[in-house]
């Protein structure tokens, strides 16, 4: 039967396809990639990734493009920072080739529900990988699983490329200095629900968090990168150990780059937000985010207009989204056939 998704009005929620794909780890190798249909999974009640955290993740997406064919853009990178996750998590790293093959698969499997090129829609993918051994004592477990969800998304912010007021979240911290905010952990994103759920109540869709440190400079938003850009054409971005390592934010330093801009990566104050004429949130999910305002007690910063994104981080997602979505040359080799 003909799925009958309104394409154009996705919002960025999940939804059961019927299938995803998964391996696990066991007898110390990774056995052969499975297709599933049963949400619902069997674990063990004293699983690691239930007691001790031993849970970390993707994103990524598939887009549709004019003639048809479908591409994931840069899954290997995804694979390089899920394993970065695995190792510091002590848990058992994916291998690259099994990393895209099962994203390769995953999208194979639901190509009914890749949404048409011209909707803005895409597939996401979420690969996902889990301690199973059952354990009381803190140990490592010795069995996982890894498993890639897919389904289709609309944008991250109901109204898309559009800009949003950010919020300083003081009161808790995302990231300890040398902790895990370079990482995709799942911990990391429960232990900033509250200071995103606060800002929210107040009027903020989006929260910004300072290094936990000092509080003095700037990190990331709770679910993507910052970026600002200068009167004089630099793109800016934070040098910190505890920002994870943003695969969009990285393409947009190079696309910056071909357009002959600047890129700085440096610590940067929250007095240099005084600098920036605008200022993104980036990441897979919404690309860019246009902030047109950063509230932090009673100062508030603004960038541009509050009713359009600026011209530079316009120019830069359309160029990002043209790749992605095939329109533009893929002059990187980023887009990865499925
Ligand atoms: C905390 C955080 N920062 C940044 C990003 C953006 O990373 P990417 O561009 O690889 O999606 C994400 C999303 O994955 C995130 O959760």
């Amino acid at each position: 039967m003909p799925l009958t998704i309104d394409w154009k009005n996705l919002g960025f929620q999940y939804m059961d396809t019927g299938t995803y794909v998964a391996a696990a780890f066991c007898g110390g190798k990774w056995q052969a990639l499975e297709t599933r249909s049963d949400p619902l999974m069997k674990l063990h009640v004293a699983a690691t990734c239930l007691h001790y955290g031993q849970a970390c993740f993707e994103g990524l997406k598939a887009f549709c493009r004019k003639d048809g064919t479908v591409a994931m853009f840069r899954p290997e990178e995804n694979a390089a920072r899920l394993s970065a996750s695995a190792r510091r998590l002590v848990m058992e790293p994916v291998p690259a080739e099994l990393f895209v093959e099962a994203c390769t698969q995953a999208v194979r499997l639901n190509r009914d529900y890749v949404p048409p090129y011209g909707t803005g829609a895409t597939l996401y993918l979420r690969p996902l990988l889990i301690g199973t051994t059952p354990r009381v004592g803190l140990k490592a477990a010795e069995e996982y699983l890894f498993a890639v969800l897919a389904m289709p998304v609309g944008p991250y912010y109901k109204d898309g490329f559009y800009p949003v007021k950010a919020y300083v979240q003081e009161s808790y911290d995302r990231a300890a200095p040398q902790g895990v905010g370079n990482i995709k952990a799942a911990g990391n994103y429960a232990a900033g629900l509250l200071g995103d759920m606060e800002g929210k109540k107040l009027g903020y869709p989006i929260c910004l968090y300072l290094d936990s440190g000092s509080h003095r400079f700037v990190d990331e938003f709770g679910t993507s990168n910052f970026l600002g850009i200068t009167g004089d054409g630099r793109y800016v971005t934070p040098d910190s150990h505890s920002v994870l390592p943003s695969i969009t934010n990285k393409s947009l330093q190079q696309i910056a780059k071909d357009f002959g801009l600047t890129v700085e990566r440096r610590q940067i104050p929250i007095t240099d937000l005084e600098l920036f004429t605008e200022v993104g949130a980036c990441g897979t999910a919404a690309v860019i985010t246009p902030i047109y305002s950063i509230t932090r007690a009673d100062k508030v910063y603004t960038f541009g207009s509050e009713k359009e994104a600026g011209k530079t981080l316009t120019r830069l997602y359309n160029e990002i989204q043209g790749i992605q979505f095939g329109d533009i040359e893929d002059r990187h080799g980023w887009m990865v056939a499925v």
